[in-house]
């Protein structure tokens, strides 16, 4: 069973023996690793979308060391408490599918039958997460583009991905929920501090989203102690500021034995109205 639908024509889509089909007759190949490929060359705006093979391993690397636990005990617990019994789960933009599993087992662990899916844009991510759990319902798909149908997720999850809103509030049940993780302001200050002669904060704001309600916003701030060069790496490898940080500031990075820096999230919890 799948939540995903026919991303030419909208169809349903059925398993066959090789993938799914749907009642056009269009067809997707299921890969190896479980998941289904269903971003149509058309949305492709480049040969292999999203993040690349590397920033996947380094994300893989960098979560499995346990330094965003925190974050994801908060987003299973808002998962737990904001569901029924069988709930249908989307992970928008799930790349290698550290919370969308945590997910799925916290549900499990508090005797509910999830339906947990989630999507990514990039190939070398979704096949990762596919590899992580075989019983996520993982497509290759576009958030601008969600081959979903209208109605169908009763919990929608967005950690550091793109903001689809419209997208999202399509494929929401009336009273559903949509967990939206921002960095708050001192997000990793301590890694700025080194990277930057004038770092800033990040700005916090409330943004109202039509057709959404706020429910909450919840905290999730403590303080990492990275202790080696490698993890320090493994973090910044991470971050937006991989690609923007001068050579000093790299410099200056590559020169530290240990980090302590702050981690600071939020995440806001919306309701989609009825
Ligand atoms: C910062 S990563 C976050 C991944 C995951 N949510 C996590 O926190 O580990 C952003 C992800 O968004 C994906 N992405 C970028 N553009 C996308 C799009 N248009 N549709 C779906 N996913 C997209 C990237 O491939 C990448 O995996
Ligand atoms: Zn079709």
């Amino acid at each position: 069973m799948t939540i995903f639908r026919c991303p030419l024509c909208g169809g349903p889509l059925w398993e066959i023996p090789q993938g799914l089909r749907c009642p056009k007759g269009h067809s997707f190949d299921r890969a190896k690793e479980g998941y289904v490929h269903l971003l149509p060359v058309s949305q492709k705006h480049s040969l292999s979308p999203g993040d690349d093979k590397a920033m996947v391993a380094a994300r893989r690397a960098f979560l499995d060391k346990g330094w965003y636990a925190p974050l994801r005990e908060a987003l299973a617990a808002l998962a737990v408490a904001y569901t029924g019994s069988e709930p249908v789960v989307l992970d928008a933009g799930c790349g290698e599918g550290y919370y969308t599993v945590g997910i799925r087992e916290a549900l499990a662990s508090a005797g509910k039958a999830p339906h947990v899916a989630g999507f990514d844009i990039s190939k070398f991510a979704v096949q990762k997460a596919a590899k992580r759990c075989p019983e996520l319902d993982l497509a290759v798909a576009s958030a601008y583009h969600l081959p979903v149908a209208d109605g169908a997720v009763d919990l929608l999850l967005n950690v550091f991905s793109p903001l689809a809103i419209e997208e999202f509030r399509r494929v929401l049940k009336p009273g559903g929920y949509y967990l939206y993780v921002v960095p708050a302001a001192h997000h990793l200050w301590e890694l700025k501090e080194v990277l930057y002669d004038a770092p800033y904060l990040n700005e916090e704001k409330e943004t109202p989203y039509e057709g959404f309600s706020y429910e909450k916003i919840v905290p999730v701030s403590y303080t990492v102690h990275l202790p080696n060069q490698e993890d320090i790496q493994a973090l910044f490898q991470m971050t937006p500021y991989a690609w923007k940080t001068p050579g000093s500031g790299k410099a200056r990075l590559a020169a530290l034995t240990e980090l302590d820096c702050q981690v600071d999230f939020r995440v806001h919890v919306f309701k989609k109205e009825d």
